[in-house]
């Protein structure tokens, strides 16, 4: 208040000094004129300023106008707090934006709700799963948009805990979990989460669990239908119980196989390390034509192609594992007279490639992209009766993930398979010392 005061004392000087001359000089009447006249001309300039000001008031986007004395300060103040408030403005909207930009682009479905269950507000999610526009249903009543019986019942109940499950309307492919959440008494939240792969892997788990009661039912029946047998015989008959413990030995050679390769597809599953050694594939290959050949007692021309002599960085137990799988299958579903070739090659992109060939029965193409899944057999009843679980192509395509590899199915019915076990050039160790023998090497049983 009194710097305000302080600061006009100068005009007061000023009137008082000239009132005093001009009284002193031309008398009363003239020194009151001159007095007035100079008070008139710092009214006219207070409203000439204040006209300003107005002006600016009404378009504070412009520049602040300039002003004289007083003026100028308050011009400058006020100019200096419009500023500071405005970036004060401009650093809330940015937030704001920031805030809606990332509700807009989240994952799950948003939608806002007012208290009559109108759309207020939707993210993109939202658009996508649940077939709403951003454009066209804000204000909309949302049952009248989801009209799914359930859905309408669900938001009725007005039960917060309780979430709901539904097919997203526009991608039937699509499972939802839809949630409320109340945001103030006006208004909810409606929240749509994607669960479809949760459900895929849930009904994987009831599959899987159906399956391996399914393969260990058969077997154990068998078991407990001859030790029932035997449990009613009063003199049992040597020869027949040879017979049944043969059987009973079998099936017990099942389970054990079943529950071998259970153990193995954990063990890959759970397993996050890997060893990373040097495999002698060419040396695996060797040994597993061996192998070949004592399970085909004969019946298959088992032959072996050797074009160079890499090694592979990798786990040679696992390796060992998917690719005898890959030769025993041949063996298996190869008729007796056929031909089996393992082959072992640099591949033009610079991968490795493991190649079984055989000119067995082959497989529809409808079968192929189902081979690794767990259990999935094209003949069950055949592939059953030699001894298969089907979990050994599923092994198969475990171990080349962990090496980053892949497994390739060539395949036509009633001419043969090719299966080739395909591993990345990185994992290579080219052959350095020149073979002692020509390349491509080929031995036949
Ligand atoms: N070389 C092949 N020729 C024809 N069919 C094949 C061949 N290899 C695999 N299959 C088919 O693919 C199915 C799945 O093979 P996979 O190795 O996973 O299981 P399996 O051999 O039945 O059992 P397991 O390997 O557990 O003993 C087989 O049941 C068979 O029907
Ligand atoms: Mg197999």
């Amino acid at each position: 208040m009194w710097p305000y005061w302080w600061r006009r004392l100068p005009l007061v000087g000023v009137l008082v000094s000239v009132f005093l001359i001009f009284l002193a000089s031309h008398g009363l009447v003239v020194a009151l004129s001159v007095t007035l006249l100079i008070l008139a001309t710092y009214v006219v300039r207070h409203l000439w300023q204040l006209a300003q000001l107005d002006r600016w008031l009404r378009n504070p986007g412009g520049p602040a106008p300039s002003g004289v004395g007083e003026w100028g300060d308050v011009f400058y103040l006020l100019n200096k707090h419009l500023r500071s408030s405005r970036h004060g403005q401009d650093i809330a909207t940015a937030g704001l934006e920031q805030m809606l930009q990332a509700t807009r682009s989240l994952p799950d479905g948003v939608v806002i709700l007012d208290k009559r269950d109108r759309i207020a507000w939707l993210n993109d999610a939202a658009e996508r799963y649940l077939g709403l526009s951003r454009t066209r249903d804000i204000g909309q009543f949302i049952y009248y948009l989801l009209r799914n019986a359930r859905f309408v019942e669900w938001l009725a109940m007005d039960d917060h805990g309780q979430s709901l499950r539904m097919r997203a309307p526009i991608l039937p492919e699509v499972t939802l979990s839809l949630q409320l959440v109340r945001m103030s008494l006006d208004q909810r939240m409606l929240l749509a989460h994607d669960v479809t792969e949760l459900e895929r892997v849930d009904a994987m788990r009831r599959d899987f669990i159906a399956n391996v009661s399914h393969e260990l039912r058969t077997p154990v029946t068998v078991i407990a239908g001859f030790l029932e047998t035997f449990d009613e015989m009063e003199r049992p008959d040597p020869g027949a119980l040879k017979k049944h413990f043969r059987l009973m030995r079998e099936q017990s050679d099942r389970i054990r196989h079943l529950l071998d390769d259970l153990l193995v597809l954990a063990k890959l599953e759970g397993e996050q390390d890997m060893k990373n050694e040097t495999v002698d594939v060419p040396g695996m290959v060797e040994v597993l034509a061996g192998e070949a050949r004592s399970l085909s007692q004969g019946q298959h021309e088992i032959a072996v192609e050797i074009a160079t002599r890499m090694k592979l960085i990798g786990s040679s137990q696992e390796l060992r594992s998917a690719f005898g799988n890959l030769v025993s299958n041949a063996v298996r579903y190869t008729p007796a007279g056929g031909r089996i070739t393992l082959r072992w090659r640099l591949a033009e992109s610079g991968n490795a490639e493991f190649s079984v060939v055989d000119t067995g029965e082959g497989i529809d193409a409808k079968h192929i992209p189902r081979l690794t899944e767990r259990f999935y057999r094209v003949d069950r009843g055949r592939s059953r009766a030699s001894g298969g679980t089907g979990l050994g192509l599923a092994i198969v395509k475990h171990v080349l993930q962990r090496h980053q590899g892949k497994l390739k199915v060539d395949s036509a019915v009633g001419k043969g398979s090719t299966f080739t076990a395909s591993l990345p050039a990185d994992r290579v160790i080219p052959e350095t010392v020149p073979d002692a023998e020509p390349a491509p090497r080929s031995a036949v049983a």
